[in-house]
């Protein structure tokens, strides 16, 4: 078998939101390189049909490959909950395709294992809250479980405006996460990948005594597992992590965010991938 070890892990997004997946897979694996691509000219998928996301999907885990990826995270939730179609049609198509790690699996898991009432709440996008994504996954693991989930499209539009602490965001956020407060939900997972930045203010409405679940830290925490068990090769080169950063348009307005998003993390100049 070839060996895979010093390759790049490629991470996809519909936009630059899936940099708080970059940001905190950058930070537990220091010795990786990572290739991330935001589908900025696309975005959002949140609002698309199953079929145009499939599309999308496959066209992005296309161009990952060409950079020559060890394997793709899809950090976009409504992209992940295609993962399992994409899979089976390349697989129908005899195609061979990197190993794909999608962000509802792992969540779905650390939420089924935190709950202490039963009671799960999911945001998301209306992709993902329809395709019922997480519920099924929650259920197949725990079928006692019950899963309330509230699709919150205006919030992906705030982050992006870099509006995460302001009074008008808070009330959105109060107003769409009432009813999860009211059915007395214990954890919350975080099902889009913008959500991790309005974090305070969506855990001033929830309180303390809500678990909220970042697809970033789980995802870190499945990858972390599959490099233990050797399922994916682990990058022991000793070189520091090299990083590149892919848009498919490309703006001032997305090298400031991307860098907002990233912290202390610098980024270079994003590069147009032609897709
Ligand atoms: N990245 C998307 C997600 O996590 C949110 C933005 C969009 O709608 O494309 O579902």
């Amino acid at each position: 078998m070839n060996d895979t070890s010093t390759l790049p892990i490629g991470v996809f997004d519909s936009g630059l939101g899936g940099l708080t997946v970059l940001k905190a897979l950058r930070e537990r694996f220091t010795h990786e390189h990572f290739i991330y691509l935001g589908d900025t000219a696309r975005i959002p998928y949140g609002s698309k049909s199953p079929r145009t996301i499939q599309r999308y999907l496959e066209q992005n885990i296309k161009f990952l490959e060409s950079c020559g990826v060890k394997a793709v995270v899809i950090a976009c939730n409504s992209a992940s909950t295609q993962a399992a179609q994409v899979l089976a049609a390349a697989n129908a198509a005899g195609t061979k395709i990197v190993p794909l790690y999608n962000v509802i699996s792992p969540s779905a898991r650390r939420a089924s294992e935190i709950t202490k009432n039963g009671l799960v709440g999911v945001i998301a996008t209306r992709a993902t809250v329809q395709s019922r994504a997480y519920v099924s996954e929650v259920e197949k693991l725990n079928p006692k479980l019950k899963v309330y989930q509230q699709a919150c499209p205006l919030l992906v539009p705030l982050v992006e405006e870099g509006w995460d602490e302001d009074p008008i965001t808070n009330l959105i956020v109060y107003r769409y996460l009432t009813p999860l407060v009211a059915a007395n939900v214990d954890t919350l997972i975080l099902g889009c990948t913008h959500f991790p930045i309005l974090r305070n203010a969506i855990a001033r409405v929830t309180g303390p005594h809500v678990e909220l679940v970042e697809s970033s830290i789980s995802i870190a925490d499945q990858i972390q597992s599959d490099f233990e068990s050797a399922k994916l090769a682990p990058n022991h080169s000793g070189l520091s992590s090299e990083l590149r950063v892919y848009t498919t348009d490309v703006s001032d307005n997305f090298q400031a965010l991307a860098q907002r998003i990233m912290g202390t993390q610098a980024l270079k100049q994003l590069e147009l991938a032609d897709i």
